[in-house]
């Protein structure tokens, strides 16, 4: 959600910079030197690869049909992120997987279904599901263990504290949250506070916006911009290495 200034911003930016070509959905981003400590690491490159590979045969159908047909946009890839996120869990088998940022449940549904057998998924948002307009969950979907949602603000230090103990267990973390500008920096230092698990996979999406650019190269990990193979507004993979 953007705020007031972000809107503002943006109405004068196309007014000094309007798109320079007809497109449904236009956001300003920024290119920058690729330095040596930004270059990922060996790991990082082949699961991007693997879970690409992946993703061509990814089915997803269950999920993009409860919507309605013209907004089956998950089904795009590249471009939407939904495949490669199901490619990544069917390489990874992750044990427990935290969302951050449920919504209307279209990464939420994806993420469970590529659960590994006994794979456990908790879903955090502000908001309740069943208080989202639109949203695709049923209740049945919360019916076993497999997928919780928990309400809880993880831009709070308190709260981050209360949750340390599930969160220091993920072995992917998937970070789809405000994009505010403020959130994911909050994010990020309480999970530095709290240390997650070595080995940990993170997913951010959408680094390429702007209020996301110097989060993104912030990140002091082993990290990959994966954008081409995921959401056309950025996605990037980040490996917890210590
Ligand atoms: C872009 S939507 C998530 C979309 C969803 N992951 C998908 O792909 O279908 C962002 C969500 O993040 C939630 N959110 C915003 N700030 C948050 C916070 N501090 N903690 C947890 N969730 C937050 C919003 O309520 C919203 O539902």
């Amino acid at each position: 959600m953007k705020t007031i200034t972000q809107k503002v911003r943006d109405r004068v930016l196309r007014t000094l910079l309007p798109p320079p070509f007809e497109t449904d959905h236009w956001e300003y981003s920024g290119v920058s030197l690729m330095e040596t400590q930004d270059v990922p690491c060996k790991d990082l490159i082949s699961l991007a690869l693997q879970a690409a590979e992946c993703a061509t045969s990814i089915d997803i159908s269950e999920i993009s049909g409860r919507m309605p047909k013209r907004d089956r946009y998950c089904e795009i890839w590249p471009g939407q992120h939904y495949k490669l996120l199901a490619g990544l869990l069917a390489i990874l088998r992750p044990h427990l997987v935290i969302e951050i940022g449920t919504y209307s449940g279209l990464s939420t549904l994806t993420l469970r279904q590529y659960l590994p057998p006994d794979g456990r998924l908790v879903t955090f948002d502000i908001i309740p599901w069943d208080r989202i307009p639109g949203t695709i969950f049923k209740q049945s979907d919360f019916d076993n263990e497999a997928l919780k949602q928990t309400i809880a603000d993880l831009s709070q230090s308190s709260i981050v504290k209360e949750h340390a103990d599930l969160l220091r267990q993920a072995d992917f973390i998937f970070v789809d949250a405000a994009k505010d500008g403020k959130m994911e920096w909050r994010l990020l230092n309480n999970f530095k506070a709290i240390g997650l698990k070595e080995g940990a996979l993170l997913c951010f999406d959408e680094i390429r916006l702007w209020n996301m650019l110097a989060v993104w190269k912030s990140i002091p990990y082993p990290k990959m911009d994966v954008t081409s193979l995921g959401h056309y507004t950025g996605t990037g993979l980040v490996l917890i290495d210590r």
